[in-house]
């Protein structure tokens, strides 16, 4: 069935080989901006920081899906941050709009083609933590890959041993180096009061929880919920590349019938525009640190 096709190790190549061609950035760090967090990458923030800019819109690069949420722009940006070279994705495509978990991975394999080293995947995510308000931004510490308990898995099927073993450990999913730096630049920041870190889970979405998803959530452990990255981590550390996850908390999830409010999309926008400057203040110190170690 369609469901078990895969990109070849020849087309993962074929887009690679296109990108080193379209840009002589040769990226060690690979940046996927979430749901309003790709207004860090927007033309004003990306001529402040990223130097030498080179971007490729999706619809140019063979082999590559197109990204259709709104708030979403669809575009690799490689360039230098802080003197790092990087790749970031504007843009990521999700198991909602109707991809397969392993087409929604293809940049994570072809960011291991082009030499990329650490992966930093950041979402948007509803809070579950009663810690947690909204505008904060939470380390991932590790993850609960509740679509991989109904079988869905972008590893799902035929190993390709060029890119990592049949049966990948996950325990050290989120590297551990990394959190503490971030928690070690946070304080410089002065932002250690928004940072937060807990357990993130994927749903296939589009629709927000119900109550009692949420509840359920809860009880066993998962501190924000989002719609992505669980999957790209997977792939990511299947290929062995290094992994920070950042969610920002743009809601909090409804615990109770009575409550009035509901989720919606532009919120989880406008929560990302309240917090650009300091993501982007964060995620350069982050890039740079992340790079000496
Ligand atoms: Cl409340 N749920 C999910 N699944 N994703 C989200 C969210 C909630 N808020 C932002 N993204």
């Amino acid at each position: 069935s369609n469901g078990n096709k895969r990109y070849s190790y020849e087309m993962l190549v074929e887009t690679a080989h296109f990108l080193l061609s379209r840009t002589p950035v040769r990226p060690m760090i690979g940046v996927i901006c979430g749901s309003g967090m790709g207004s860090y990458w927007n033309e004003g923030s990306l001529a402040e920081n990223i130097v030498d800019a080179h971007c490729i819109p999706y619809e140019e690069i063979p082999n590559f899906p197109i990204s259709t949420v709104e708030g979403h722009h669809g575009k690799l940006v490689f360039g230098h941050l802080n003197d790092v070279p990087v790749v970031a994705m504007q843009g990521r495509f999700h198991y909602y709009e109707g991809y397969p978990l392993w087409k929604c991975c293809l940049p994570i394999r072809v960011m291991k083609l082009l030499g990329v080293k650490t992966l930093i995947a950041t979402n948007a995510a509803g809070g579950l933590n009663p810690n947690y308000k909204i505008g904060d931004l939470m380390i991932v510490k590790d993850h609960i890959n509740m679509m991989g308990f109904a079988g869905n898995n972008p590893l799902h099927g035929p190993n390709d041993e060029r890119f990592g073993p049949r049966f990948p450990p996950m325990n050290k999913a989120y590297n551990y180096e990394y959190r503490k730096i971030a928690k070690e630049v946070a304080k410089e920041l002065n932002i250690q009061d928004i940072v937060r870190e807990g357990v993130y889970t994927c749903l296939g979405g589009p629709n927000f929880e119900t109550v009692a998803e949420i509840n359920m959530l809860k009880l066993v452990g998962v501190d924000a919920v989002g719609m992505s990255t669980v999957h790209e981590v997977i792939t990511a550390r299947h290929c062995d590349m290094n992994v920070f996850g950042l969610s920002l908390i743009t809601n909090e999830c409804v615990t109770s019938y009575e409550h009035e409010g509901e989720a919606n999309h532009e919120e989880v926008l406008d929560v990302g525009r309240m917090r650009q400057d300091i993501l982007r203040n964060y995620l350069s110190k982050l890039v740079v640190r992340f790079a000496q170690i």
